[in-house]
């Protein structure tokens, strides 16, 4: 993975201001609406950006960054425009859920965890999608795709453009 897209050289705090701007007497109760309203505008969580928060807030950054890992919509990294979940549970995993993963990394050429160099994918693995009657099975974005074999990965996300 790697990407020059929304690196954090090139942020400016124009949309930050914005956001600040139309919340009077910000607090901490206020602090997941931010964030959101962050990630929409910059498309991740650039960690310079939640810096300014803190500052701007008086929120402590330390209380910002965790509250921006404890839930799973936050990114703190640039994420792409779709999102690849496989499930490496236990009931997937007993019914081919490695091969399946295997097909994702060549399909996308990018390891769990990362974004396809043009932004369109990010592929993460997840500890069960808790659809395990579908095994094995897969998210891109909130589609299903169940009974899965490694031949209908491409296919499946040739529909994501
Ligand atoms: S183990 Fe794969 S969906 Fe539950």
């Amino acid at each position: 993975m790697s990407n020059t897209v929304g690196t954090e050289a090139c942020l400016d705090t124009k949309a930050l201001d914005e956001i600040l701007g139309s919340i009077p007497d910000v607090g901490g109760d206020d602090l997941v609406p931010i964030l959101q309203q962050v990630q929409k505008a910059y498309g991740y969580l650039p960690k310079p950006i939640l810096m300014t928060v803190s500052e701007r807030t008086g929120i402590a950054a330390a209380r910002i960054f965790g509250v921006a890992t404890f839930y799973e919509q936050f990114h703190l990294e640039p994420h792409g425009r779709h999102t690849v979940r496989c499930c490496r549970g236990t009931a997937c995993h007993v019914r081919g859920g490695p091969g399946i993963i295997e097909a994702i990394k060549q399909a996308l050429g990018v390891e769990p965890g990362e974004t396809t160099e043009d932004m369109r994918f990010t592929f993460e693995t997840v500890a069960c999608l808790g659809t395990c009657f579908l095994a094995p099975v897969i998210m891109v974005n909130n589609d299903y795709f169940g009974n899965l074999n490694a031949r209908k990965i491409k296919s499946i996300l040739e529909r994501y453009t």
